[in-house]
């Protein structure tokens, strides 16, 4: 558990240590303001920011977004067009945060994406992966299932190899061979927009998760909302299975 590192707001001592996020609503948040789902989308890049400062400032250590999914290729080419255009200006000005110590890790199938993304987002990966002050984990082009079925094809291709013997996986192994390698479990998963289901999102990691759904539209999520969030996470009792 990361514990309170903020006098400023009011906040729970029990924090999580993981958080997730489905960041949902963007069209609806545009379209209320009779506007290109476009807009939400960069609105939604901007509440995004807001709280990733938010989460390092009070000591979370992971934050995961959920910004692209395997299935929103199937969304209109002008609308994909201006998530990509929005993730590439997003990598270029990252450096300007390089200061704030967090590390990125990006997880999904980058073989979809143009090289030019692909090659920022291996560079930003690089440059930040001895960044300790907190990790956000950014899904682009990621599934959980798609995930999983990697990870199935890795751990077979290991026992076919030799090299493992099918006795000898655990469940460690199913989450080794995750992109989330080495990264803890969700503890809290965040979904705005009056959605009630995760979509394929960290399925694995999130088995234990505790779920907050909230009616606000993700561009709306702010820092306040956040903390109803991390208030009635305080208020949960976690059991793991046990009593
Ligand atoms: C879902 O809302 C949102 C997305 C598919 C895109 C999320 C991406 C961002 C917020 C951009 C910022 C991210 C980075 C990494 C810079 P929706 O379009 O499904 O909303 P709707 O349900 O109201 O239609």
């Amino acid at each position: 558990m990361a514990t309170k590192d903020n006098n400023k707001r009011d906040l729970p001592e029990i924090l999580p240590e993981h958080i997730g996020f489905i960041m949902d609503g963007n069209g609806r948040w545009a379209k209320q303001r009779h506007m290109p789902r476009s807009f939400g989308h960069a609105e939604g890049g901007k509440t995004y920011e807001k709280i990733v400062r938010y989460c390092r400032d009070i000591g979370i250590k992971y934050i995961s977004f959920y910004a692209f999914s395997t299935e929103n290729w199937k969304r209109s080419s002008e609308e994909i067009s201006a998530l990509m255009v929005l993730f590439k200006q997003y990598l270029a000005k990252v450096q300007n945060y390089y200061k704030e110590e967090v590390r990125m890790v990006f997880i999904g199938d980058r073989s979809a994406f143009a090289p030019e993304l692909v090659e920022l987002m291996n560079k930003v990966e690089n440059d930040t992966k001895d960044f300790d002050k907190m990790t956000m984990i950014v899904a682009l082009n990621y599934g959980g299932r798609d995930e999983i079925r990697n990870a199935a094809k890795k751990i077979a291709a290991s026992v076919q190899k030799g090299e493992l013997s099918i006795d000898d996986i655990t469940e460690q192994t199913v989450a080794d061979n995750l992109y989330t390698k080495g990264i803890p479990d969700v503890d809290l998963l965040i979904r705005p927009s009056g959605e009630l289901r995760t979509s394929n999102f960290l399925i694995w990691q999130c088995a234990y998760a505790e779920l907050y759904f909230s009616d606000v539209l993700w561009p709306d999520f702010l820092p306040e909302e956040l903390d109803k969030a991390l208030w009635a996470y305080a208020g949960r009792q976690r059991r793991f299975g046990g009593v």
